[in-house]
């Protein structure tokens, strides 16, 4: 489970100062798909990266696996990530140069793991996609909704128990977008945890929880399960 007690987050000081969320208290369940709604400007991907551990609070603390995110150093946290977290967002952020198979194992690379066993891995989860005939092609020669599936597989290949996807289908049409929320239902249903931000009511209504956002603050909490 990953807590948050009277998480607050402001951008910038004085006059200047932006309140994006202001004390929001939540939890977010193992092994449930979660979406987390909200107009622009709500608050959501600020919400999404303290979750993550990509940014800290200004005040209140995260709690995972039994650990104070905030009391983390960097490097710390950035070690939790690589261990517990899959990463996904709207606009990929693949290496375009890249060969399909290159740019899942990257996170295995990263990890200084061997060639031949992050090939495997990357090779084994992007059959899972339904990818393997583009592993050897170029990430910037594929379509949206492949590249969305490479990302999904790159988010993955270390078998991370979080997964987390800030507005995954907004650079899809609706086809390849509907594809990528089925991903992560399959993904939910194997196990993991599955945080979706997305201002798309219907992707939200895939979710086993939705938390509504506005004005950096939570308004509702609805469950299906
Ligand atoms: N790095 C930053 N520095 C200053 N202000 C920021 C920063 N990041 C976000 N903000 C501000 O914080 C508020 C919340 O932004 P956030 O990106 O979390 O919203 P969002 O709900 O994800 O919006 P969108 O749906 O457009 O992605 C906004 O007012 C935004 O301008
Ligand atoms: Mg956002």
């Amino acid at each position: 489970m990953i807590e948050l007690r009277d998480v607050v987050k402001t951008y910038g000081k004085g006059d200047a100062a932006v309140h994006a969320l202001k004390t929001v208290n939540m939890k977010i369940e193992d092994g449930k798909f979660t979406a987390i709604i909200g107009k622009s400007g709500s608050g959501k991907s600020t919400l999404m990266n303290i979750i993550g551990g990509l940014d800290s609070p200004t005040e209140g603390k995260v709690y995972s696996e039994g650990l104070d995110l905030t009391s983390l150093s960097n490097n710390e946290l950035a070690d939790y990530r690589n261990r517990t977290t899959g990463f996904i967002f709207q606009s990929f952020y693949l290496e375009p140069t890249f060969t399909v198979l290159e740019n899942v194992a990257m996170p295995l690379t990263i990890r200084g793991i061997p060639k031949r066993e992050r090939e495997a891995a990357a090779r084994k989860i992007i059959g899972k996609l339904g990818l393997t005939d583009k592993v050897n092609k170029k990430a910037n020669e594929l379509s949206g909704g492949q590249k969305q599936r490479v990302s999904i597989a790159r988010a993955l290949v270390h078998d991370p128990s979080i997964v987390l996807a800030d507005e995954p289908t907004g650079n899809l049409d609706s086809a390849n977008g509907a594809e990528v929320i089925k991903i992560l239902r399959q993904i939910c249903t194997e196990g993991k945890s599955v945080v979706l931000v997305t201002h798309n009511i219907d992707d939200a209504k895939q979710a086993d929880v939705v938390f509504v956002i506005k004005d950096g603050l939570l308004d509702k909490e609805l469950r299906r399960k």
